[in-house]
């Protein structure tokens, strides 16, 4: 239970910090001149690095900042580690260092980006007030040390927290060096959930709050199945696979993602009005966030101005695109999160940390082929990015990363292949900027082709949860479908439903487990007045907390959909069922959806074996203006997919590209950008009047093009 003593801590700091909650409203509608000042459109993108001043040696910072400033790096990004430096002992702030290392940067024309160091509260504070650690699953309590350690539930942690951040704030908040503010790195805890009694109390003020009374709750989570059923919220604990024989209530397990994922939110909002009361109206506030982690629901973290991601594409974790694919990355790894971090609140994005050569911490680690991390900051660029900042400027001697590439050499003064690739970047980007149009508007045939692709947290939790076969992967099968519209060349925005649905000729909602009537009528107006809807398996088979419909299977979209029954069947791993589409055979393997059609309902595919052999496996209506096709079975190479979405966009008379896997061309701001992800050299197809501006029309592996028309 939330204690008396955190209760007035948590009303203390909120009436410390009111004056923030009353600011926050006049933020959206500057946030666009903040981040215009930082980044101007007629510069068109900006690249920085991180420096860790408290890290070295105060003789090398100077010779440092300076070869930064000198490779054409526009600004830096300090302290999001050193609150034991800046606050060694409690209340006694040590900003010297830091006042220092933001002078130098200045003095060498280098921008600073400042974080709040929350992540790593000093040994004092967890010393003092143990009660701030998280607690692991298995009720062991994290210690001091390493980092994400505290609990965003604990109202004394918040207290400090609050504190430190004023104290920068004060100091810097008018300082016309820095630029921008990041709250916290990468919050989250590394996939530890945090079952610390802070966040048990918590938790049960996020259920009282959401169902009001204890009869609701039961009711909602099925609570009268095996007896679960409670008296009173205080004997509610966290959905805990430690302290349960069976795996936990599902409803349970969906409410505590919901929960962790607000807590971080107000975490980092409170972070954020506490930043916008003390500093200038000129400096944004942005945090980075680990894209599709599930303890993160952006859309949540709303107090900031824009939102930034961090990406690791080589760490041995992925194959990539044919053989050389380990040294690559996947495209969609950056591409995915392109397309959905620019729709999140703010309108704009840019990648706070990239790889810059070999990582540590990968299950192996190899190098990046030659030209690899030159391809991903322009792959951030296509993207509409505003920037990218490279983790990080030196590589580390001691501590947990030291065989981690930077931009130097161990020796300090060394470039780094990423090194020679940035400034290698650096100067490109500067040619670029003088072809720039600023009048340039989006070809009208990438216009006609703009997919929106649905994708909630809550759907992603919830089948995650309950994915009824080890198959069944959610992030990859949206994934899947973006893969397949970037080889079709569609532009994409990867976007939850506070979307205008009306901006795109077509809208995916791939698997989309979780809705209500009223996002199903948004769905049949936008239909109607002519966009072409997809739907793939799984889609509205449980309501927004989980519970199957007292109806029929998936009920609430049939009559969108023009079905009026519909079961799904799941296969053992490499046993491939079959589907026929056009005249040609196509397998399924990991979920298929049989689908009884209503008549008038066209029948595009059928599944050609099983038991349900000659039933529907895609259909598709015309609704008033526009289309409805479900796309009802999951296959592992997604060639029955792809043959279904040309179909679809050629009937309704839109032309699209036939790109190979792994390269990938985007359209920014005038500018064609074409980018080879694959182990083979690819032929670009330019027309012969575009001006090619950079790379030519054979793309090596790595390779990267630029052309305008
Ligand atoms: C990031 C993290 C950085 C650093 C980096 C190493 O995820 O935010 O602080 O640890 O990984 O690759």
């Amino acid at each position: 239970m939330r204690n008396k003593v955190s209760i007035c801590a948590c009303l203390c700091a909120a009436l410390i910090f009111y004056p923030a909650f009353a600011l926050a409203q006049s933020r959206a509608g500057n946030s666009g001149n903040r981040i215009e000042n930082s980044f101007p459109e007629e510069e068109l993108f900006s690249l920085g690095s991180y420096y860790y001043p408290e890290q070295w040696d105060e003789s090398q910072w100077e010779r440092d900042l300076k070869k930064m400033a000198s490779m054409g790096i526009a600004f830096t990004h300090f302290a999001e580690f050193a609150w034991a430096a800046l606050e060694p002992e409690e209340g006694r702030y040590d900003f010297r260092w830091l006042d220092k290392a933001v002078a130098l940067a200045d003095s060498y024309g280098l921008k600073v980006i400042l974080c709040t160091p929350s992540p790593c509260p000093p040994v004092w504070l967890s010393e003092k007030h143990p009660e701030i650690l998280i607690r692991r699953d298995n009720g062991v309590g994290i210690r001091h040390s390493r980092r994400q350690h505290a609990s965003w539930s604990s109202a004394c942690y918040r207290e400090y927290v609050g504190k430190i951040v004023t104290a920068l704030a004060e100091r810097y908040g008018d300082n016309p060096a820095v630029i921008g503010w990041q709250i916290d790195n990468e919050p989250g805890h590394y996939g530890v959930v945090d079952y610390s009694e802070n966040a048990q109390a918590a938790f049960r003020l996020f259920l009282k709050e959401k169902y009001g009374s204890i009869e609701a709750l039961n009711k909602s989570w099925g609570c009268a199945f095996w007896s679960e059923t409670y008296q009173n919220f205080d004997q509610i604990r966290m959905p805990n696979q430690q302290e349960v024989p069976e795996k936990p209530n599902p409803h349970a397990m969906l409410d505590m993602y919901r929960f962790n994922a607000s807590e971080l939110a107000s975490f980092v909002n409170f972070q954020a009005d506490v930043l916008r009361s003390h500093i200038s109206d000129r400096q944004w506030i942005t945090t980075n966030l680990i894209p599709v982690s599930s303890a993160v629901d952006p859309f949540l973290a709303d107090h900031l101005d824009f939102t930034t991601y961090t990406r690791y594409l080589v760490t041995g974790h992925r194959d990539g695109v044919g053989e050389q694919g380990f040294r690559l990355g996947d495209p969609e790894y950056l591409g995915f999160s392109n397309d959905q971090f620019r729709n999140f609140p703010g309108g704009t994005y840019g990648v706070m940390e990239l790889q810059p050569g070999q990582v540590n911490w990968g299950t192996f680690n190899p190098q990046p082929m030659p030209g690899a991390v030159r391809m991903w900051v322009w792959h951030v660029f296509a993207g509409g990015g505003r920037f990218v900042c490279n983790y990080r400027f030196r590589q580390p001697l001691r501590g947990s990363e030291q065989y981690h590439y930077g931009m130097l050499m161990p020796d300090g003064l060394t470039l780094s292949p990423g090194g020679e690739e940035y400034m290698q970047v650096a100067k490109e980007m500067k040619e670029l900027r003088k072809s720039l149009d600023r009048d340039a508007a989006e070809p009208a045939e990438r216009a006609a082709r703009r997919t929106g692709l649905m994708y909630e947290m809550s759907n992603h939790w919830e089948m995650e949860n309950q994915k009824q076969t080890p198959q069944w992967k959610t992030l990859a099968h949206a994934q899947k479908y973006h893969n397949i519209l970037k080889k079709m060349s569609c532009p994409v925005d990867v976007i939850g439903e506070n979307a205008d649905f009306s901006r795109f000729p077509f809208l995916l909602a791939p698997a989309y487990q979780l809705l209500d009537s009223a996002l199903v009528d948004r769905w049949t107006e936008y239909v109607r007045g002519g966009g072409h809807l997809v739907l793939s398996c799984r889609s509205g088979q449980k309501d927004r907390n989980g519970a199957l419909w007292q109806e029929l299977p998936s009920a609430p979209i049939y009559e969108l959909c023009g079905i009026k029954g519909l079961f799904y069947d799941l296969l053992p791993q490499n046993y491939y069922g079959t589907i026929t589409l056009d005249g040609k055979e196509y397998k399924w393997n990991n979920w298929a959806d049989v689908l009884t059609p209503c008549r008038g309902t066209e029948v595009w595919a059928s599944y050609s074996d099983q038991f349900y052999a000659g039933k529907a496996a895609v259909t598709h209506r015309r609704l008033g203006k526009g289309s409805v096709t479900f796309v009802a079975a999951d296959s592992d190479d997604g060639a029955l997919e792809e043959a279904v979405l040309r179909r679809l966009y050629a009937e309704a008379g839109v032309e699209v590209e036939n790109l190979p896997y792994g390269v990938i061309k985007e359209w920014r701001d005038g500018f064609y950008i074409a980018l080879n992800y694959s182990s083979q050299t690819q032929s670009l197809d330019i027309p012969s009047d575009a001006e090619v501006l950079l790379g030519g029309a054979e793309i090596a592996p790595a390779g990267v093009t630029v052309w305008k028309r």
